[in-house]
């Protein structure tokens, strides 16, 4: 986590040349004998998208507590399935090798977990968006059948067993009460200091590298064929789109329309971010691609022409993008310096 700790008063907004600092604090005194907590700042590239994340002020002892409950066990009803099982920080918080996520006793869901980073930069989250608050998040894999198959009231006895969480609770909220708005706020803190932004991509952005030859080109190549889809520095204008992927019947997992029932909507995901893209494989919402090779591919030659295909993707008798191999190779290039490897070996945001 690219943060640091401030006690602070009122509101600052400071621009710097490449990062913008974000900072909000309360402006209540602490009471006596209220355990010590700090206000942290995040810092972003300023040319990040907007900060969207709205349980603030962000805090040192909210965040820590939300990093052991990311890693916890206790979460699950058999104590044995945490965030970070199908989270994994080496794989930038992928289910790496899983192409729709295993949970407890080895169910199945239907989709492929997602990447978390720049969370705090997003306003609808899952493949179909039907989350809006990174802090309501949560709920869904913690009750989830398939997933942690636990409850709130289970999960608040388990943790106040535990005299180290209710220590935590304290310097975190001001008394010991654990409860579920608390868990949940503490976790979404976590996940909104998870930041990626020093990948090769960025250090190019700052000016402090030239890209190679391949690199570059496919970095054009991206700009006039992927990037109206893939918008910005986060590469997701969170538009949810019908790219022509096939329907998996078995999985019957039909998207967005999942959330409005709008039969307009169906087969439409959430243009995903392809940040950290080369850790994350398999690829797309239910892992059907296992390498970058076979996704370029799809987009050349596997893109099945339907009524609600995005018309980004048909041009005239065209369907899909056309792309040689070279420039296949040439977008690989480009996408690899999209990895951060400062951020999957970050101690701030691991177990350990
Ligand atoms: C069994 C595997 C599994 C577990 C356990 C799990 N997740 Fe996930 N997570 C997924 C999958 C699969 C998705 C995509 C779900 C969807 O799109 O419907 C996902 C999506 C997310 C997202 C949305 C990311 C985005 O870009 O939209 C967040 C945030 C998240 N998980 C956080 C958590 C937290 C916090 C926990 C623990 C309380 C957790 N997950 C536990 C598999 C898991
Ligand atoms: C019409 C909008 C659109 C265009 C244009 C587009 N994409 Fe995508 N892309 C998407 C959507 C939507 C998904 C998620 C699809 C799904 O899982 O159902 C996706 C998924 C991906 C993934 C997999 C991401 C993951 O986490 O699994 C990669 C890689 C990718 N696109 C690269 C590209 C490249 C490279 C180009 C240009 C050659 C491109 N895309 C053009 C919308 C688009």
């Amino acid at each position: 986590m690219k943060s640091s700790a401030f006690i602070y008063k009122g509101i600052l907004w400071s621009i710097g040349v490449f990062c913008i600092s974000f900072v909000i604090s309360c402006n209540d005194e602490p009471e006596e004998g209220t355990p010590v907590d700090e206000v942290v700042t995040l810092s972003f590239p300023n040319y990040f998208p907007e900060f969207t994340y709205e349980s603030i002020p962000l805090t040192q002892n909210k965040i820590a507590l939300g990093k052991k409950l990311f890693y916890e066990g206790k979460l699950s009803r058999n104590n044995a399935i945490s965030c970070g099982f199908c989270h994994i920080q080496e794989f930038a918080f992928t289910h790496h090798g899983h192409s729709i996520s295993h949970g407890i006793d080895n169910r199945m869901g239907i989709r492929n977990a997602p990447a978390l980073q720049n969370l705090a930069f997003l306003s609808r989250f899952m493949w179909d968006g039907v989350i809006h608050e990174l802090d309501q998040q949560p709920i869904s894999p913690i009750t989830a059948h398939e997933e942690m198959d636990s409850n709130f009231p289970q999960i608040i006895q388990k943790l106040n067993e535990v005299e180290e969480y209710q220590d935590l609770f304290r310097s975190a909220y001001g008394d010991s009460e654990i409860n579920a708005e608390r868990i949940l706020n503490a976790l979404g803190q976590f996940m909104a200091t998870i930041i990626s932004d020093q990948s090769k991509y960025d250090q190019y952005l700052q000016g402090q590298i030239v890209l190679t030859d391949s690199e570059n080109n496919g970095r054009q190549i991206f700009e006039q064929k992927c990037s109206t889809c893939h918008t910005g520095a986060l590469q997701t204008d969170e538009s949810f789109r019908n790219t022509g992927l096939y329907f998996n019947s078995e999985l019957a997992d039909a998207g967005r329309y999942r959330v409005t029932l709008d039969s307009a909507d169906f087969m439409k995901f959430r243009v995903p971010s392809l940040r950290n893209i080369a850790l994350t494989s398999p690829y797309m919402h239910d892992g059907r691609f296992l390498s970058l090779e076979a996704v370029l591919n799809f987009y050349s030659d596997g893109v099945e022409d339907n009524p609600r295909l995005d018309p980004l993707l048909r041009n005239g008798e065209i369907v899909g993008i056309p792309l040689s191999n070279q420039e296949k190779q040439d977008l690989i290039s480009f996408l690899n310096t999209l990895t951060d490897d400062n951020f999957i070996t970050d101690p701030e945001y691991s177990e350990f």
